[in-house]
């Protein structure tokens, strides 16, 4: 490794931290945080940190933990990469996720020339691939640390083996039963804020990387998470998003089992929040109880995410999936008949391994009967390690490029038409910031999680505001505050 200023300032004191979490993490916190306060009187100049998050609203949620980490050790945020401490926290649910890293790496290694003080880390999804470890590590040396999943509460202690060993530090594990709380968290937005309820998948679709890199379902306790969630309404936040791979099989394995309807009663008690959302749910687990909760909340937002993934009966099986095309759409009628101006979203892959024209079809159908008011739609991607990976029928890209491109078609063509439902209504709506393109606007999401951009003052960023939908964009509202 090269000489940077960072070596051989601080002493092996390894023996001497507290075995247990989150106090040893709290006590290299502090041995760092004096380190780099001292590099930054000697450079003259305030340290800089970016955190850059690829994939879902769990990285977003342990990106938040990790800038957190940094800036309590001393480090200032800034969105450029070249910092002095950059972390990708990494995604590899698709194949394109990965080369996205690949992409931003070379660029990262031209900063560090310039900057010998600059410290670069890996960690999430990807990470718990070990080919891409071994190819990092052989191609990629200016990397400083890399660590998965199971392991990102240790990021200060992953620094200091850094500094100390003056080697790429390597620490990915297999898989975790121990979930570390109360470090430091550094939130995007002061209004709003993800809440880990549960971590890793038990799943096994047959075409998802995530039971794999994520390990196994652990729920928190409805306790610990309770608490998390008074302290957040404490510090502003009014609306939580819960976030699990699949929310509703939250508590199963608990000690003292509690079902996800039950947590979601006792998080509508806590007074300051004032919207709750979750995420994601499979269709295979969604309860009565919950639609039964749901309906019956104030404060639950009227949107629900169900993925679908394929609307045809032998490929949902193929994909391990437990449910049919039948049984969806009735839970979706049971969602609409509890609650009518519910909004609807879903996720759908094309080209699945052995999908055929027919198959397609009926995931058409699925789409055209569902009524989404948004679809996110993925071309499968091939993951080594995966069931489907080595099913021998995989589809044509050609095949698969047209049914993207018509499938997008369709779903466009439906959430535009429904989008009008909301014209002419008042809604709440929690103004989230400026609007992107225009300074005399500001943009606020209502329940239902549609944005809408209507003029106003910059104070009320953070409130939750009354707006009348003038008009509909088709994918977004323009409205007036009232
Ligand atoms: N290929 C394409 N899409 C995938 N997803 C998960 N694995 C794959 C894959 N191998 C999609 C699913 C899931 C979403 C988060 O990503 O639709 O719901
Ligand atoms: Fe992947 Fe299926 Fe688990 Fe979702 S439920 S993370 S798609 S294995």
């Amino acid at each position: 490794m090269e000489n940077t200023e960072y070596m051989n300032r601080l002493a092996p004191v390894a023996d001497n931290m507290p075995n247990t979490e989150p106090d040893r993490q709290r006590a290299y916190m502090a041995l760092l945080k004096k380190y780099f306060s001292e590099l930054s009187i000697k450079l003259g100049r305030p340290l800089t940190m970016c955190t850059v998050t690829f994939g879902c609203q769990m990285n977003a949620r342990d990106s938040e933990k990790l800038s957190g980490i940094l800036k309590e050790i001393g480090f200032i945020s800034t969105e450029s990469e070249n910092a002095d401490f950059v972390i990708y926290n990494t995604c590899t649910v698709r194949e394109n996720a990965n080369n996205k890293v690949y992409g931003h790496l070379g660029v990262l290694g031209n900063y560090k020339k310039k900057n010998p003080n600059m410290m670069i880390a890996l960690c999430g999804c990807m990470m718990q691939e070990p080919q891409v470890v071994e190819k990092l590590k052989e191609s990629y040396r200016f990397i400083d640390i890399i660590f998965g999943t199971h392991n990102l509460y240790k990021l200060a202690e992953l620094i200091y083996n850094r500094i100390e060993t003056e080697n790429m530090v390597v620490e990915v594990l297999k898989d975790s039963t121990e979930i570390v709380e109360e470090l430091p968290v550094d939130r995007k937005y002061p209004f709003k804020s993800g809440v880990n309820i549960m971590f890793g998948c038990n799943n096994f679709c047959s075409y998802c990387i995530v039971p794999y890199v994520r390990g196994r379902e652990k729920s928190r306790t409805p306790e610990d998470i309770i608490c998390e969630i008074e302290k957040l309404a404490a510090d502003g936040v009014k609306e939580v998003m819960l976030l699990g791979q699949n929310v509703n099989s939250y508590g199963k394995n608990l000690a003292n089992p509690v079902s996800f309807a039950e947590l979601l009663k006792m998080v509508e008690k806590v007074e300051g929040i004032e919207r709750i959302r979750f995420m994601t749910s499979h269709p295979k687990d969604l309860s009565e109880e919950l639609i039964e909760v749901m309906a019956h909340s104030k404060k639950i937002c009227r949107h629900f995410h169900l993925p679908l993934q394929s609307g045809s009966d032998k490929l949902l099986k193929v994909m391990n999936r437990h449910y049919t095309k039948e049984r969806y759409l009735e839970l979706v009628d049971k969602l609409k008949s509890a609650m009518p101006d519910i909004s609807l979203t879903t996720d759908i892959i094309v080209g699945f391994p052995g999908e055929t024209e027919e198959d397609f079809e009926e995931t058409l159908d699925v789409v055209r009967k569902a009524g989404f008011d948004s679809a996110y739609t993925f071309i499968y991607s091939k993951r080594t390690g995966t069931p489907a990976a080595v099913m021998d029928n995989q589809v044509d890209e050609v095949v698969v490029k047209n049914r993207f491109d018509r499938l997008l078609a369709v779903v466009n063509e439906i959430s535009h038409k429904l989008s009008f439902r909301f014209e002419g209504k008042d809604m709440e709506v929690l103004v989230e910031g400026p609007d992107d393109h225009d300074d005399r606007l500001l943009t606020g999401r209502m329940g239902n999680n549609m944005l809408v951009h209507f003029p106003g003052d910059r104070s009320l960023i953070g409130q939750i505001v009354n707006v009348h939908l003038d008009e509909s964009k088709g994918f977004y509202y323009m409205g007036t505050m009232i």
